[in-house]
């Protein structure tokens, strides 16, 4: 049983499904779908464009609090666990969902797999840190994306249980790529942004966004950024949400940032690799701009990806007034996007679904 329910974990778990559904047939594969992301563009899309079959089930736990939601999902998916009986619980990430559903399996004594094991940002009041570290302690198979991460759980004492395998987001990356080359002149030209002549901007973390003192600096920051270059911002409806509220969503259109509404895998990938630089929090594109060769900006004083660090690849700017000298800083360095070398993996090398379905096939050889 495959539990997903954020956007993210839509991403992570698409190659996993695909090798399931493509080399190992013998494997029962339930995908069941949480609800923590509803809006169309949060997920229906990325069933579509990722080809990932329907769920069996969608729990339709939408949003709420922090202890209302994994609870709500957890309540719900017990019962399909009780009457689906699934030898292994496989969960992606380090969402609300993750955490929920493993919890939910481990009290049922059914044995969990986390794909995307061993991160740690060592900020323990970021949620996916708490849903990271406890998903990790009641799993049996870790799936760990990086050195970094084996050497994380081994210093819980988790080392037993950890298999390094790669992310499956290269994975990911590596099947949509032909149709994001394909599809990305299109898509620039629907916003009226050209190749490297633009800042591409999503943010959504709680620790920027739900303040509505820190939102307005880095509002007022990007407004200082658009000063000088294009900057397509993406905005995550719980970031819509703040801004709409406080009335300030204008402003930022009213300077010239062109604000979407949030972008699908397909159409961020291609803003992405056509941008001259990315300011985010998320994780996810802290890699993927790693991988694309684009400097990233990272709103935050910690990451669970220290690789993306290397060689000034990904900088973190916690003080939102330096984002505009930071940006042209990055983009002023003509040399760097050579000195981002994704040549030395440090994210696997595009097998990691491979790897990960085999090791769970060796596991339960003879079950099922
Ligand atoms: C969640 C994950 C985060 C991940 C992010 C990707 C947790 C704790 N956080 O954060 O790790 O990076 O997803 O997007 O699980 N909303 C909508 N439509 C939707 C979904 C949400 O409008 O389809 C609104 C909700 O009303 C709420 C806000 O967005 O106000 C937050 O949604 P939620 O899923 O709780 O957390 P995210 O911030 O998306």
């Amino acid at each position: 049983m495959l539990v997903v329910g954020a956007r993210p974990q839509f991403i992570k778990s698409a190659p996993v499904i695909r090798e399931m559904l493509s080399n190992h047939r013998e494997i029962d594969l339930s995908i069941i779908h949480s609800g923590q992301h509803y809006d169309r563009e949060m997920s229906e899309i990325f069933f579509r464009e990722l080809e990932i079959p329907r769920p069996l089930v969608n729990l339709h736990a939408g949003s709420g609090s922090h202890a209302a939601q994994t609870a709500t999902i957890m309540n719900r998916l017990e019962h399909f666990m009780l009457t689906e009986e699934p030898n292994l619980v496989a969960v992606p990430g380090d969402t609300n969902t993750t955490l929920a559903a493993a919890l939910a399996a481990a009290k049922l004594g059914i044995p969990v797999a986390h794909i995307e094991a061993g991160l740690r940002s060592g900020d323990i009041l970021m949620p996916e840190e708490i849903n990271r570290k406890l998903t990790d302690h009641c799993s049996t198979l870790l799936f760990a994306p990086t050195k970094t991460a084996i050497r994380n759980l081994k210093r819980e004492g988790l080392g037993k249980s950890a298999y390094l395998t790669g992310d499956t987001m290269v994975d990911a990356l590596h099947i949509v790529m032909p149709a994001v080359l394909e599809r990305e002149k299109t898509v620039l030209r629907r916003y009226g942004v050209q190749t490297r002549g633009y800042v591409l901007v999503t943010l959504h973390r709680p620790s920027n966004v739900d303040d509505s003192n820190r939102l307005r600096e880095i509002q007022l920051a990007l407004q200082k950024v658009a000063e000088s270059s294009r900057v397509v911002f993406a905005v995550h409806p719980r970031t819509r949400e703040r801004l709409v509220k406080m009335r300030t969503l204008e402003n930022l259109t009213g300077t010239g940032v062109i604000v979407t509404k949030p972008l699908s895998y397909l159409e961020t990938l291609s803003f992405l690799r056509n941008s001259s630089c990315l300011v985010t929090d998320s994780g996810g594109m802290q890699k993927e701009s790693f991988l694309l060769q684009v400097p990233c900006i990272t709103v935050r004083s910690t990451t669970e990806w220290p690789e993306t660090l290397e060689g000034g690849a990904n900088r973190l700017v916690a003080n939102p007034q330096i984002i505009p000298t930071a940006v042209s800083d990055i983009m002023a360095h003509k040399a760097f996007r050579e000195r981002i070398r994704p040549s030395k993996r440090p994210f696997g090398d595009g097998y990691a679904s491979e790897k990960i379905v085999r090791i769970i096939r060796k596991t339960f050889r003879g079950s099922a």
